[in-house]
């Protein structure tokens, strides 16, 4: 690859280059890449719409970048490892003929069910290889592929599938994950009760488990898979037809679905690929992260694969059997560049550091962190006890909407500094604003981060509703994309991100709506109101805090609080379980009826020495009420 930068100069001549002359930036990298044809126009924009297309009237397949062109020169070389959840199990390696010959398989076998090009298909299945050929199978015949997190509820499902209105759906019998099973099929089953878009399922066996299979709905794969050959046409696709939908949450109260396409997905998962982690041929590459998140499909599954590089996926969880278990599997596989997110960091930390003391690690190369920001003192616990301070240990910014890393340090190549996610990536125009909207120019300051010009892999709509893209992301600054995150930048340019600045928590590196928490525990009969906040956890950086009014009537507190969250369970699933509930009498509203939560965070933090001016409520009483029964 051409794209890959090796120094700090040339990271300065690259990123110079890239504002000038954007598109003659973008047009040299995007010729690394196979195109069935050249597009006509690299770049046309505007961010009013918006309206984003990047190189328009192209002709490419993903999977023909991602396997295919790998097959003369690395057929053999190992595109996959698998490690399952129990460290008994064997793991299991795809070489790249192998994988590409998986994923031919599965794109004939939905091809046989009837699946088409543009269809959308839900994949909600667990961290087995068959997700990974699900994926890339769907990209190969053209259909968008919405992969839902393992961990959603069956409410989940069902929302989003209604949204997109999936066609199809791809899961696995159950799952297993750290010393639990737990079903998936079921949960499907009952999603698929109010989802009439659904024709077909295809459904992978990890457990034999027994399942309800319904008649001419739903399909084993291993049954399927015996008729078709291993070899499938890739479907021509234009660079800006839908790749995929991915969920995630904002600040109104039900997820969008993020839509990115082809072309510019590919060109950006590929550059960011190589150059964030500063991948080499012979390197094994390890992303953590679940293929239920974008993480897990941009670097777990696409900017390898795009590169030609060994990926390992992972079944299991850092705690199991043990809380060596990350260390176990960097040794047994000779990882080199591992990526990580900052709570698992602080669970491995507060596990006692004989965990990680009692293997070699001596592979590792490259070190990486993302989905929250990393407090210092676990940046330099990774470094010291993992990357035995010899690997740099890098910073990464992105969002689902990005579909790749903004700003980071390039591993060993840029400046690091601990708790900075550092200077932006060749192609990146980030900036920061006041609350006016006005750009601030100097350094050493604090703002609103704003991206200003467009990059191959950002958001191109939000699923079925155009509008709600343009009022999220493009209508509260002119002409700027709003990330939706605080960030300083300090006297040398890098950036610090301090967290979101809208009603979004993130939870162990999850994204919720409060407003989305809120709804579903309004679902509870008992529940007359609620508002959650986010305040500082020590492992998962953020919980949620929920404040409750009750209907009248006696309530238990302990049941009452016990029905809540199995409400929340419900209907979103166990990840956005709140860690506390306090009942309260009334929440403190202001007379226009807007709840004022800058109180109810700070009584969530546990600070309520200043609460602020509280005169301009309707009932300044309720506050006292709340603070006394502060949990
Ligand atoms: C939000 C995006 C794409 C990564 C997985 C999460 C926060 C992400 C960092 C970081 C500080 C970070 C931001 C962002 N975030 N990476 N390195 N430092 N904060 O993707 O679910 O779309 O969430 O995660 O707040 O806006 P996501």
């Amino acid at each position: 690859m051409n794209y890959r930068i090796t120094t700090f100069e040339e990271y300065e001549t690259a990123y110079k280059q890239s504002v000038d002359n954007p598109e003659g930036f973008w047009e040299a990298i995007a010729d690394n890449f196979t195109w069935q044809s050249r597009w006509n126009t690299v770049l046309e924009w505007n961010f009013t719409e918006p309206s984003i297309k990047w190189f328009d009237g192209g002709k490419l397949n993903i999977t023909e970048n991602c396997l295919d062109r790998h097959l003369a020169t690395r057929g053999n070389k190992i595109a996959l490892v698998w490690e399952p959840n129990d460290p008994k199990e064997l793991s299991i390696r795809y070489t790249y003929r192998e994988l590409y010959e998986n994923v031919c398989r599965m794109a004939n076998v939905l091809k046989n069910m009837g699946v088409k090009k543009g269809n959308r298909i839900c994949i909600y299945m667990p961290m087995i290889p068959e997700l990974t050929f699900a994926v890339l199978a769907c990209a190969r015949i053209g259909a968008v592929h919405s992969v839902v997190f393992a961990g959603f509820s069956a409410a989940s499902i069902a929302d989003r599938i209604n949204d997109s209105l999936c066609e199809y759906v791809l899961t696995s019998d159950a799952l297993s994950r750290g010393n639990k099973q737990i079903p998936v099929k079921a949960v499907v089953d009952e999603a698929l009760e109010t989802c009439p878009s659904v024709k077909k399922t295809l459904v992978v066996n990890r457990l034999n488990w027994p399942v309800h299979m319904a008649e001419g709905r739903d399909y084993w794969y291993h049954d399927e898979v015996q008729a078709v050959s291993g070899v499938c046409d890739a479907e021509v696709m234009d660079a800006e037809d839908m790749l995929f939908i991915l969920y995630t949450s904002g600040s109104t109260g039900k997820p969008k679905g993020v839509v990115h396409t082809c072309g510019g997905y590919m060109v950006y998962a590929g550059y960011s690929f190589a150059n964030v982690f500063q991948y080499n041929e012979s390197d094994v590459f390890w992303c953590t992260a679940d293929i239920g998140w974008v993480t897990g499909h941009t670097y777990i599954v696409y900017g390898p694969l795009l590169n030609g590089a060994t990926t390992v996926m992972f079944e299991g969880i850092p705690t199991y059997p043990d809380a060596g278990r990350f260390w176990q599997v960097i040794d047994k596989h000779s990882v080199n560049i591992f990526y990580t997110a900052p709570t698992a960091i602080r669970s491995l930390m507060a596990a006692g550091v004989d965990h990680v003391l009692a293997y070699s690690l001596h592979s590792i190369k490259a070190l990486g962190s993302v989905g929250e920001p990393i407090n210092e003192e676990a940046w330099q616990w990774y470094n010291i006890h993992v990357g035995k301070e010899r690997a740099p240990v890098i910073d990464t910014w992105w969002q689902t909407e990005t579909g790749g890393v903004m700003i980071s340090a390039l591993a060993g190549i840029t400046p690091l500094k601990p708790s900075f996610a550092g200077l932006p990536l060749p192609g990146i125009q980030p900036i920061l604003v006041d609350a006016n909207g006005e750009e601030i120019k100097e350094n050493g300051v604090e703002g609103y981060l704003c991206i200003k010009f467009p990059w191959p892999s950002m958001i191109r709509t939000t699923y079925g509703d155009h509008e709600r893209c343009r009022v999220n992301y493009f209508s509260t600054y002119k002409n700027l994309y709003f990330t939706g995150d605080g960030a300083r930048r300090d006297e040398d340019g890098h950036y610090r991100i301090i967290g979101r600045v809208d009603d979004v928590i993130n939870v162990s590196g999850h994204r919720f709506g409060t407003a989305e928490i809120e709804n579903a525990i309004n679902q509870n009969k008992k529940v007359v109101e609620s508002a959650v906040v986010g305040f500082p956890h020590d492992i998962k950086g953020q919980g949620i805090y929920a404040f409750v009014i009750l209907a009248e009537g006696e309530h238990d507190p302990k049941i009452i609080e016990a029905e809540i969250t199995e409400t929340v369970v419900e209907h979103i699933g166990r990840i956005a379980k709140p860690d506390k509930i306090q009942i309260v009498p009334g929440l403190p509203k202001t007379r226009s009826g807007k709840i004022m939560r800058r109180i109810l965070r700070k009584v969530a933090e546990g600070d309520v020495s200043n609460l602020g001016d509280t005169t301009t409520l309707l009932d300044p009483a309720v506050v006292d009420a709340i603070v006394e029964g502060m949990l």
